[in-house]
């Protein structure tokens, strides 16, 4: 195990975890999206190690484009005010969109993003997200492929990041208190 493992009170997914269930979910999204030309878009820059797993692990014919999103206000609650700081490079329209993210934690992000690229004439627009806390149930965002739900802790790793770090822990973890008490 990796040094920075030493930093996680817990680990909340494991590897095999986390594989096992994008396997299952991609013969899931395989069996929706047969015969059709699918767009991935990734969230920067949590949703970078789902986004290659999962893109990797689906037997379809996919494109995969990124946008950077900063939601205003600091802390670690998002605001629900959202700013592009990186746009997709290409049109949606027509298309068959599966935004894929990391974590839905308020769900304030994902409502704002679902509202954007529906704007822009897209066939469809559905939602895979790794990791779902509880309180995003207080947004009412539908999202058709959900890994887990978890509870309400701070966890890092495969994406995640506390402060920019342990986004490459190859597991899901619960950071312990020392760390940013
Ligand atoms: C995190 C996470 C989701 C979002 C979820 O991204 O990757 O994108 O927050 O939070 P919400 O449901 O409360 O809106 P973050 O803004 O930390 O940027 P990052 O992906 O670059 O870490
Ligand atoms: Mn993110
Ligand atoms: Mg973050």
């Amino acid at each position: 195990s990796s040094d920075i493992e030493g930093d996680l009170e817990e680990i909340l997914l494991t590897e095999e975890q986390i594989r096992d269930r994008l396997s299952e979910l991609s013969r899931v999204i395989e069996a929706d999206y047969a015969g059709e030309d699918l767009l991935l878009v990734g969230v920067l820059k949590g949703a970078v190690m789902v986004m290659a797993d999962l893109a990797r692990e689906l037997r379809l014919r996919v494109t995969m484009d990124w946008m950077a999103v900063s939601s205003y206000g600091s802390g670690t609650e998002s605001s629900g005010v959202v700013r592009i700081l990186k746009d997709l490079d290409t049109d949606l329209t027509d298309r068959k969109v599966l935004i894929v993210e990391d974590i839905i934690d308020s769900g304030l992000t994902l409502s704002w993003l679902l509202a954007n690229l529906n704007s822009r004439g897209p066939e469809s627009v559905e939602v895979c997200a790794l990791l779902r806390k509880p309180q995003a149930a207080r947004v009412n965002v539908d999202v058709k492929y959900v890994g887990f739900d978890i509870p309400n802790k701070f966890v890092v790793g495969y994406g995640l990041d506390y402060a920019e770090r342990y986004r490459n822990l190859r597991s899901v973890g619960i950071l312990a208190p020392h760390v940013y008490g």
